[in-house]
């Protein structure tokens, strides 16, 4: 590949959510062994690494996001025997495995909270971080140090009896949230990276890695003061403390070791953005920008992600290409449409009727993989998988579905019917429900019970019936793939968007730098079902196709549904 480019910028990556990919032992849980199973359906998509969701020791309040050993296995995952295994395996399929890095905070079953929390005056106190109360209600409550909202629980502030002080968790009561203030705590958290890097992993995705600092002064958060109902992380975002915190990780542990690094970062601009990936800044080579996902937020702020209003094209394109620009030549990022906490991506920004589905995750594809920067593929995306709705919120597993249930239902801000059309739009159990193998029962994911509902569709949508059907949405995948890693352009190209106010089609360029100086890439993507003309200027019959969701040739200047072109030429 160029000389200009890195090898953590060539890759696609995908990202598997353990629990929900394969089981292996009629458990009802996806497991390790399974995924090792899965190897050749990943190698025949031609994916260069796998992000792995935590498979660390968990008690599973936030399924796995809940760490109680660093340096183990999850008892319903398998064990470090079936973790070397896969990770060979893996190796023997050119596939890297990224580690999931959740550093913010910890279990509260890990040893490092059981010991904090048994006195004061023990030498894991301050691993976390604990406060007096500010005084105590009338009944004797105690008032914690800030007005703050946890992301899955109604205070960041949890009263401990035994000692009589709070600790801070930013998601449940179960996360207590570590205290990077104290040199020990990280030096501990860059001892378990060297744990995991020693045997071979090719890097980490660093959960909520930007909130690790904390404003040492606890204000309060001004929106819940005005009536928010969702969380304060917004408190904890880019704070002091953070790039010091950062550089100095990359000092001790990232630099030595040839490995991919991408954070995940709430509440970041393209600003920064530079300040965590600048080429020149020694801290992390990618991050998960959000401002995308939060396209179609609710207007009413109180309520956050829960709505289900439809996003706007132009805003999508403003968004996503003023992270293309401001961070060419500088920076680096990551591409992504969907994860383990967002909706599924054709029901999102395509379409997932049956007669628009396959086309639209196929445009949604081309979309995001020709433009600049490292592509991320989460599990079920290759199938063009889609949101499920279930009518009775048992049915949900998700903690963050529960709380924000209770927060907004139990107060009366949202009905009961709104709530669950908002849940079926957003929620992250869209994500969840396990992968679609085939049209056995339970998809064959697995033999048992599964811990979540398989969504009804698989009978439709499965992996099987993908491979055996070359114009399948998997086939449309694989050969992203295959041209990203035959064109040079693809990865190096310069990106510029075409006619920014168009609200129904999403066109633009890639220039080639380096080895594919003079080579340019056009990029068009019908983001509606209906017929469009449209005319950028370019002789098309002097052009090459790379790729089209279409089985016959472009129709001139007409756009079908959904339609998605790439187009080569010579400037
Ligand atoms: C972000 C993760 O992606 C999410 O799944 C998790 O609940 C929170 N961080 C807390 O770890």
């Amino acid at each position: 590949m160029s000389v200009s480019t890195q090898w953590w910028q060539e890759p696609v990556i995908y990202q598997i959510y353990p629990r929900s990919f394969q089981d292996s032992n009629g458990d009802g849980v996806g497991d390790i062994p399974g995924i090792t199973t899965r190897m050749p359906y990943l190698a025949n998509l031609g994916i260069d690494a796998i992000w792995l969701s935590p498979v660390y020791k968990s008690p599973n309040d936030d399924n796995g996001y809940d760490i109680s050993d660093y340096r183990d296995i999850m008892d319903e995952f398998g064990t470090m025997a079936d973790f070397d295994e896969m990770l060979k395996v893996a190796t023997e399929h050119n596939i890297k495995i990224v580690m999931d890095l959740v550093v913010n905070h910890t279990s509260d079953e890990h040893e490092w909270f059981v010991q904090s929390r048994s006195s004061k005056d023990n030498p894991y106190r301050d691993y976390y971080i604990w406060k007096d109360a500010v005084g105590f209600e009338e009944d004797g409550t105690p008032i914690p140090p800030t007005n703050w909202v946890a992301a899955f629980s109604p205070s960041a502030w949890e009263w401990d009896e035994t000692t009589e002080q709070f600790y801070l968790h930013l998601f449940s009561k179960k996360q207590p949230d570590l205290n990077w203030e104290n040199p020990k705590v990280r030096e501990e958290v860059y001892d378990l990276m060297r744990f995991w890097l020693d045997k071979g992993v090719a890097g980490f995705r660093m959960d909520v890695i930007n909130l690790i600092s904390k404003d040492q002064s606890y204000p309060d958060d001004p929106a819940v003061a005005a009536g928010a109902k969702t969380d304060s992380l917004v408190m904890a975002a880019n704070g002091p403390r953070v790039h010091e915190f950062l550089n100095e990780m990359y000092r001790e542990v990232l630099s030595h070791y040839p490995i991919i690094t991408v954070g995940e970062t709430p509440f970041v601009t393209t600003a920064d953005g530079l300040l965590y990936t600048g080429f020149d800044r020694d801290e992390l080579q990618t991050l998960f920008q959000f401002e995308h996902m939060g396209v179609d937020s609710n207007p009413d702020a109180k309520l956050g992600k829960w709505n289900d209003t439809r996003f706007e094209l132009v805003d999508l394109k403003r968004i996503l290409s003023k992270w293309q620009d401001d961070l060419s030549g500088k920076a680096w990022n990551a591409l992504y449409w969907n994860n383990h906490d967002q909706p599924r991506a054709v029901s999102r920004f395509g379409s997932d009727s049956p007669e628009h589905r396959v086309r639209s995750a196929k445009m949604l594809g081309t979309t995001l993989h020709f433009m600049q920067g490292t592509p991320y593929i989460y599990q079920g995306e290759e199938l063009g998988m889609t949101n499920v709705f279930f009518d009775d919120i048992k049915d949900y597993n998700d903690l963050e579905i529960h709380d924000s249930y209770e927060k907004l239902v139990g107060s009366g801000a949202v009905s009961h019917d709104d709530m669950m059309r908002y849940i079926s739009a957003s929620g992250r159990d869209n994500a969840r429900t396990p992968m679609q193998w085939d049209t056995t029962e339970n998809a064959g994911f697995t033999t048992g019970s599964p811990w979540l509902k398989l969504n009804p569709r698989y009978t439709e949508i499965n992996a099987k019936e993908a491979l055996a059907d070359e114009n399948s949405v998997f086939y449309h995948y694989k050969k992203l793939i295959e041209l990203r890693h035959a064109h040079p352009i693809v990865v190096n190209g310069t990106y510029k968007l075409l006619d920014a106010d168009d609200n129904q089609v999403y066109a633009y360029l890639r220039y080639g730098q380096g080895e594919s100086e003079g080579q340019v890439l056009l990029v068009i993507s019908n983001f509606t079902d209906a017929e469009l003309e449209r005319d950028y200027g370019y002789d098309l019959t002097e052009t090459q196709l790379l790729i089209s969701n279409y089985e016959d040739a472009p129709a001139g200047n007409t756009l079908r549904p959904y339609e998605s072109v790439v187009f080569a030429f010579k400037a």
